[in-house]
């Protein structure tokens, strides 16, 4: 089994022999921008780690894993549009350096891009490989809708919000868990826990990026910090504070039009410290990291296979970026 460092050096490869046109020059520059800003590579690794957890060689399956990460990159240009971001990975988001529509064309052609790298895996899987790309794709779009609506609303449950992010993030880590599985030929049986665990790895992922926005260092952090809080999201943490303030001391923060964003973030984050929201979605997040490892507890293959993925997903509850 490779550890995750040397199995970002297969992506790292793939990413760099990977070209791109020359010309329109706007339309293709964003992407090789986007792709070589780094990242944590986190869903290609993992898609590479549920194919050797199956006992298929990680070369098998970096086709799948470039369609996967190339993907992951497009959703990232639309929703930094979507959520106006201004830094992405610690430098200018595409749409602030560019600007919107190339912004929208150049994901646009990167989701291209990414089916023609699915289209790569062996001829056998092809169309499992492709379902379940296209489910997992949809699955992305739904779930961003869903954020989208929820800024509007003051309504919105938790369990709305868990399948929010569920559509939005989970289903891609899930869904490369799953491609990986494909890839090394496993059961329909294995392929469905391995899902399991990548989508509840990804539910806790996205409780922690939604920590991460309130209290990331925004020297690590890579993104705007507060951003979350500017654009009313509807996250774990706003839900919970609405539940337990009420609408006492929310009503005066929402009277209070006049603040700048700055002066916003303050007032919010003053109130997720005093009702200790961070503590509760950080119990939500582990123990969805619980029931993502019971999935895993459940796959019939030698523990020594599942040691890494284990320490990774361990890490990933800690991380700063
Ligand atoms: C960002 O994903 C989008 C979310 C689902 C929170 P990552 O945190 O994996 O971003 P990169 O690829 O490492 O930059
Ligand atoms: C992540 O949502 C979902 C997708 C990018 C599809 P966020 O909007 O929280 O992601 P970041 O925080 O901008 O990376
Ligand atoms: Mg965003
Ligand atoms: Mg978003
Ligand atoms: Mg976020």
């Amino acid at each position: 089994m490779h550890a995750p460092s040397e199995l970002l050096k297969y992506i790292e490869k793939a990413i760099e022999s990977t070209k791109y046109p020359q010309y329109p020059r706007n339309l293709y520059e964003p992407i090789s921008y986007i792709m070589n800003l780094g990242g944590k590579r986190l869903r290609p690794i993992m898609l590479l780690m549920s194919a050797e957890l199956f006992g298929c060689d990680p070369e098998k399956a970096v086709p799948a894993a470039m369609a996967i990460e190339t993907f992951h990159n497009f959703t990232l240009i639309h929703d930094d549009i979507m959520d106006n971001a201004p830094l992405r990975r610690g430098r200018q988001t595409v749409h602030e350096k560019w600007n919107s529509n190339t912004a929208i064309l150049s994901g646009d052609v990167m989701m291209v891009e990414a089916n023609k790298h699915i289209t790569n895996v062996h001829i056998s899987v092809l169309k499992p490989a492709l379902d379940t790309f296209n489910a997992t794709a949809q699955g992305v779009c739904e779930g961003q809708q869903l954020d989208m609506d929820f800024e509007a609303r003051d309504d919105v449950s938790i369990p709305e919000y868990i399948n929010m992010i569920r559509l939005k993030t989970a289903v891609l880590v899930g869904g490369a868990m799953k491609l990986g599985a494909i890839v090394a030929n496993a059961t329909e049986q294995e392929a469905e826990l391995i899902y399991r665990f990548g989508e509840d790895l990804g539910i806790a992922f996205q409780l922690q990026d939604d920590i991460l926005d309130v209290y990331g260092d925004p020297k690590k952090f890579g993104k705007q910090v507060g951003g979350d809080i500017i654009s009313d999201k509807k996250t774990f943490l706003r839900l919970k504070l609405q539940e337990l303030a009420g609408n006492t001391d929310l009503t005066a923060l929402d009277l209070n039009v006049n603040l700048s964003p700055e002066e916003k973030i303050r007032s919010v984050t003053v109130l997720y410290n005093q009702y200790m929201v961070r503590e509760q979605a950080e119990t939500l997040m582990k123990s969805y990291l619980d029931s993502a490892f019971a999935a895993l507890g459940q796959i019939n293959v030698p523990a020594a296979r599942k040691h890494e993925l284990t320490i990774l997903a361990n890490e990933l509850m800690n991380r700063e970026s």
